[in-house]
């Protein structure tokens, strides 16, 4: 055999194996055997550069890490799909598409997993893999098609010619997910809170080398473009993916009715936890095209589809204990310590327990067995005790009448369920209101950090956030570890941040209900301290968006001793707060938008941020209510993301959003 012919054959052999490892999960060869064979292939490349393939597995290899992604259009809107949660409600759905289709149509069904990862389109046209972007907004998206080649479980070259438009989700299994926390925690990195996320943060870097090295997968199980292909069913859509040899899920199954849908639902339900990946329901899909066509969409979902989702993962622990901490507005907060449980992708170890309410409606014990759940897949909580596994020796948390940090006694609010530790000094809550004044959305101090406030409390430096500014370099010298050159760094980066922004000081405050929204608004609205000083109940009330209780809070705080002392003290330090200088309502690719953050942001602070979409001419809130129309979520997003999909408000992540809408830099 002529040696050409034989690299081709190499070629096609490596490909055959590919295909066998990464998409039927059945390995043809070791791996000895493999990267046998594969180094044979490079060798024979480096000696023929000529003879090198486009569809060669070697050139799957990352190439150079880009500068930025590429926004793009997505030619098929990217849709949603609408949530029913139990039986009743897929009859419900069922009798709605049978109602709205002409009388006498047949309709029938196919039943898929939902896999929870990132979702993508892929273009394929000629045969070669063309480009793929991520969701986004559902119109535009992020151009990922660097790091999406060098996944293999995707056909880097097919035999259909035609152009073919592809809906997908890259996962990572779970075992690749343990691999890669494990790597980030050795490495002292910040882990992947769970698989979904660690696939979008490998979709979206920058480097292909990395996304190379993680072991993604992508399933394909749309055809955008079906009708154009004349394509009649889903079913025969999903045919022919598996013959150019893609990856779709293996569970997929026709279903004539709601029967055999709710026999589906079951079987899977009790596959999951031995599934590879991950899952948060089924996805349910009316198999006839021109049928889903006649439905159409309603909002961004579709009509003829839906997720029938699961209910959350649960796991069983034991409480070894429960403390009690102090926040920095004085709340007595009850904290479970549980014997370490791994659930949906990371080991839990505490959870909230709100107050001493919940504690006593849930009669949740130290020694209780618990079942435990996240949400918003992410804030591990207690869903209910196991009474069945108690043995006699739980016992309650009593009510506290001292504050476990300053031994003052506490207090409750008649109207409230919150217990108070009242003291202003307790190191507790002067550590909290520190902390908070410090954070990036309020002064944003570098450096400053949980463990040099503590001692610096210690040493009696800081009776209130100002006493920040009259801080010494000797004084950080006194500090643990701290040299010279430490100690003149922390004691300049608290100088570089003397003059502070309105917003971000009345943020830093931690005025009661003002978040970063709602001082931004105050600041905007009263363009001076002094001016807000100064403001009437009525005066604040006007102002939109602020309630009674907000309004009252602002007007107490300013009038409070604590606030008083802070101003005298202010005067004669060097810290000035800046006025307000008016800016132009703005006209941009956000206008008509109400946008939340929610989250970790690992680019910029949530003041920067509302800051960023302000001048693309966005409106932002703190919470998230039927007005919004868009989520933007960070790191550790909870609640808000989980209310935001429920409300079928679109959804983005902090890279997908500063992805689509650059240009919101000052
Ligand atoms: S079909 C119009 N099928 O679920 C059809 N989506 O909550 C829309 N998803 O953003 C999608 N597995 O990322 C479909 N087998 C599956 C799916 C699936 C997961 C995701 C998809 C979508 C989200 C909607």
């Amino acid at each position: 055999m002529a040696q050409q012919e034989y690299y081709q054959k190499l070629v096609e052999q490596i490909k055959d194996w590919d295909y066998y490892y990464h998409v039927l999960d059945n390995p043809k060869v070791s791996d000895a055997d493999y990267d046998r064979a594969y180094q044979e292939l490079l060798k024979l490349e480096k000696e023929h550069p000529d003879w090198v393939v486009v569809d060669s597995p070697t050139q799957r290899v990352g190439g150079e890490p880009l500068k930025q992604f590429f926004k793009a259009k997505h030619e098929f809107p990217l849709l949603s799909l609408n949530n029913i949660y139990n039986e009743g409600e897929l009859h419900d759905f069922i009798d709605r598409v049978s109602r709205n289709l002409p009388a006498g149509k047949q309709v029938s069904w196919f039943c898929e997993t939902k896999f929870d990862g990132l979702s993508l389109a892929i273009t394929y046209e000629g045969g070669r893999l063309l480009r793929a972007v991520t969701r986004g907004d559902g119109s535009n998206g992020e151009d990922v098609t660097a790091n999406v080649q060098t996944i293999r479980s995707l056909p880097s070259k097919i035999s259909f010619l035609k152009k073919l438009s592809l809906r997908a989700e890259a996962l990572i299994p779970r075992l690749e997910f343990e691999r890669i926390i494990k790597e980030q925690a050795e490495a002292g990195q910040r882990e992947f809170a769970n698989p979904r996320n660690a696939a979008a943060g490998t979709i979206r870097q920058l480097d292909p080398k990395v996304a190379e090295s993680r072991k993604l997968k992508v399933f394909v199980y749309e055809i955008l473009n079906a009708k154009e292909l004349d394509i009649k069913t889903h079913e025969e859509a999903i045919e022919l993916l598996k013959r150019e040899k893609f990856l779709t899920d293996a569970n997929g199954k026709a279903c004539a009715d709601a029967l055999e849908i709710q026999a589906f639902y079951e079987k899977i339900l009790v596959a999951r936890p031995d599934l590879a990946y991950d899952i948060d329901g089924i996805v349910i899909k009316l198999q006839d095209l021109a049928s889903q066509e006649l439905l159409g969409i309603t909002g961004k979902a579709p009509r003829w589809a839906c997720a029938y989702k699961y209910p959350p993962l649960q796991a069983k622990t034991k409480i070894a204990n429960i403390f009690v901490q102090v926040g920095r507005t004085g709340v007595l907060t009850p904290v479970a310590e549980f014997e370490p449980v791994f659930l949906a992708g990371s080991t839990v170890r505490f959870a909230s327990l709100h107050n001493w309410e919940e504690m006593r409606e849930k009669d949740i014990r130290i020694g209780d067995f618990v079942l435990i759940e996240k949400a918003g897949d992410i804030i591990p909580q207690v869903v209910r005790v196991l009474p069945e596994m108690r043995h006699g020796g739980e016992t309650l948390l009593p009510i506290p009448h001292q504050c476990p940090v300053c031994a003052s006694p506490v207090s409750q609010n008649d109207s409230e369920v919150a217990i108070r530790c009242n003291n202003l000094s307790c190191h507790s809550r002067l550590l909290g209101n520190l902390k908070h004044f410090v954070s990036r959305d309020a002064l944003d101090i570098a450096g400053i950090g949980e463990s040099v406030l503590t001692q610096l409390l210690e040493m009696g430096k800081l009776k209130t956030p100002i006493d920040l500014f009259f801080l010494s370099v000797d004084d950080f010298l006194a500090l643990k570890e701290t040299r010279e050159k430490l100690a003149t760094k922390l004691f300049l980066s608290i100088k570089a941040r003397q003059k502070v922004e309105l917003s971000r000081y009345l943020y830093g405050l931690g005025i009661p209900h003002v978040g970063v929204t709602v001082a931004r608004v105050l600041a905007r609205h009263f363009k001076s301290l002094k001016m807000l000083e100064m403001a009437e109940i009525e005066a604040l009330t006007e102002v939109s968006g602020l309630g009674n209780v907000m309004a009252e809070a602002v007007y107490d705080f300013f009038r409070s001793p604590l606030y008083l002392e802070m101003e005298d003290q202010r005067a004669k330090s060097s810290l000035e707060v800046l006025d307000v200088v008016e800016t132009q309502k703005v006209d941009g690719p956000l206008s008509g938008q109400i946008l939340c953050f929610t989250g970790t942001l690992s680019r910029m602070g949530r003041a920067q941020a509302s800051e960023y979409a302000a001048r693309l001419g966005a409106q932002t809130t703190d919470s998230v209510t039927k007005q919004t129309t868009m989520l933007v979520y960070g790191e550790k997003a909870g609640s808000k993301l989980a209310k935001a999909e429920k409300l079928g408000i679109s959804v983005l992540s902090e890279e997908e959003f500063f992805g689509t809408y650059p240009g919101g830099m000052n």
